[in-house]
């Protein structure tokens, strides 16, 4: 360069467009509100821990092969992925948080949100994101999404055999992890309320300070956590829930909170007496309340009597769960969901009038969501709604 001294002409002119440039920047950005809640945030883009040549989880299975089959096999690696999700993330109603606990990277999503216009969730002010990774994205709640802070990959042990660089942070891998996406109460919109107490059920139950959600979602067991590098203390990673799966060819590992108890029955009766049977169930296994979390989440237990010919002649629907009335405000209306230990019986009870060979086929099924929400999200048939957990049939003779 030939003069040090920049035209004074040329400053006034650039210090013109700066300006102006600052005033366009602020007029925009003039009522725009700081964000509150934890869930408003991603967690900022991470940088690629040294020793690693991507943060896809499919780069951490390269050698955490079986780490990684099980969490492919998991809901978390199908939480942006899921049609529910995807359908209800479409509706106008849905704000830009919702993304957050689903694909909680910043570095998988598209957007960097700065503020809200007028404190409005429906106005977030949004900036492309320079390192938005779109093969992150599709793999949900991915290793990185709970393993990589500053650079790091976080581990129990902090071990030195690792070729990536490795944090020990115990504190960062406990419950409290889960609690953060698994625990939300808030009133977001009048008619959109966020009800997730997982958290709060399990620290208001019995297991609180015995057992956690790992002990319970991710077993510990002993094996090679990288082939040729020798057993160690590790857990699985299916994340076994519900185990109602996402789509019908995926084979979830499923965890059953309920112990069902069968009365004994009087097979043969006479047309004075009736049928009866009752059934008793009891969250036994569960470290929080039975359903848990999503609100739309039931249980259906059915009884059903049947003559010699197979017609219905009688049937009962019971139902565990919570009943919700969304607009124009949303409310609870009801909660029977059982607390840990908690037992419940259900009877059925019918007096045929006439003699002959009755069938009572007792079932019990957990359910997603109900078929009328399915139908208004456009869930198709590959998408699971419920599962059976119990199925029996009882022979009566009445005499
Ligand atoms: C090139 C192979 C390789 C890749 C790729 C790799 N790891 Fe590792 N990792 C290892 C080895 C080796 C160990 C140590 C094995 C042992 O302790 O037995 C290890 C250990 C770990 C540990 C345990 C740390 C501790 O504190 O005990 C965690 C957690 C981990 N890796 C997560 C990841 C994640 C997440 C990714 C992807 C972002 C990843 N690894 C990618 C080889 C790899
Ligand atoms: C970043 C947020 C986040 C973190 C952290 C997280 N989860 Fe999840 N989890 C989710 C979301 C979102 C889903 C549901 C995905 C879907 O249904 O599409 C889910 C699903 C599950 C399910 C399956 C529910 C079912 O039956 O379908 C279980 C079990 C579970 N998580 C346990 C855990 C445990 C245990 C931890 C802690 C080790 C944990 N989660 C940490 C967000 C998170
Ligand atoms: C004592 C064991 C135990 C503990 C502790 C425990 N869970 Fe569970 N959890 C279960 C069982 C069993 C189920 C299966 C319930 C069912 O569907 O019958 C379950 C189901 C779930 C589900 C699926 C939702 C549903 O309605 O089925 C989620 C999500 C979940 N647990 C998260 C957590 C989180 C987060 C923690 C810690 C705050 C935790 N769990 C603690 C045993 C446990
Ligand atoms: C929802 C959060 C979550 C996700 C997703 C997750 N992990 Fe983990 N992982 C944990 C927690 C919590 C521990 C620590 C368990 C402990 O020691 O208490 C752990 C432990 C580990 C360990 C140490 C050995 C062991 O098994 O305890 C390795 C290795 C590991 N994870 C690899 C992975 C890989 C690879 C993926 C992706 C395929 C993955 N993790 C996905 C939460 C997660
Ligand atoms: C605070 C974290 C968090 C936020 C924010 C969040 N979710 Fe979720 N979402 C979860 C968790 C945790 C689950 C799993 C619940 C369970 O199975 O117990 C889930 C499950 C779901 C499911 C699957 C339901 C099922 O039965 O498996 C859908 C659909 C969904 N969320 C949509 C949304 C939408 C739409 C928003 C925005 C309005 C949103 N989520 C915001 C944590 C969150």
């Amino acid at each position: 360069m030939k003069n040090n001294h920049s035209s004074p002409i040329l400053l006034l002119i650039l210090s013109f467009v700066l300006l102006s440039f600052i005033k366009c920047k602020e007029e925009k950005y003039k009522n725009v509100q700081p964000l509150e809640n934890t869930w408003d945030f991603a967690i900022p883009n991470q940088e690629l821990p040294e020793g690693i040549a991507s943060l896809s989880a499919k780069q951490c299975g390269v050698c955490h092969q079986t780490h990684y089959n099980e969490w492919k096999l998991s809901t978390h690696a199908n939480a942006w992925t899921d049609k529910q999700f995807q359908a209800e993330l479409k509706k106008e109603t849905s704000p830009f948080m919702c993304i957050n606990c689903h694909i909680p990277l910043q570095n998988q999503q598209e957007y960097i949100i700065k503020g809200l216009v007028d404190g409005d969730i429906y106005q977030p002010v949004k900036e492309l994101n320079p390192e938005f990774d779109e093969e992150l994205q599709q793999e949900g709640i991915n290793c990185a999404s709970c393993h990589v802070r500053d650079g790091a990959i976080i581990g129990p042990t902090g071990t030195k055999k690792a070729p990536h660089k490795t944090i020990k942070d115990t504190k960062h891998l406990s419950e409290n992890l889960c609690i953060g996406c698994h625990n939300a109460v808030a009133v977001i919109t009048p008619d959109l309320v966020c009800s997730f107490e997982t958290g709060d059920e399990w620290k208001e139950g019995p297991y609180y300070g015995k057992k956690d959600c790992k002990i319970c979602h991710m077993e510990p067991i002993n094996r090679e956590i990288v082939s040729g590098y020798g057993e160690r203390l590790s857990h699985l990673h299916y994340f076994a829930g519900s185990g109602i799966p996402k789509v019908d060819t995926l084979k979830t590992k499923m965890l059953n909170g309920l112990e069902v108890y069968p009365s004994e029955i009087k097979k043969n009766i006479s047309v004075k007496d009736s049928v009866r049977f009752s059934l008793k169930v009891k969250n036994e296994h569960a470290g929080h309340r039975v359903p848990t979390g999503d609100p739309e989440r039931f249980f259906l237990i059915t009884f059903q009597l049947k003559n010699k010919q197979g017609e219905i002649i009688s049937e009962k629907t019971d139902r565990i769960g919570e009943q919700w009335e969304w607009h124009p405000k949303a409310q609870k209306l009801s909660d029977n969901n059982l607390f840990p230990n908690e037992e419940r019986t259900f009877d059925f009870s019918y007096s045929p009038s006439e003699k002959g060979t009755y069938t009572l086929q007792v079932e019990v099924t957990k359910h997603r969501l109900s078929q009328e929400h399915a139908n208004y999200n456009k869930l198709g048939k590959e998408y699971p709604l419920s599962i059976s957990i119990f199925e029996e049939n009882y022979i009566y003779t009445i005499k």
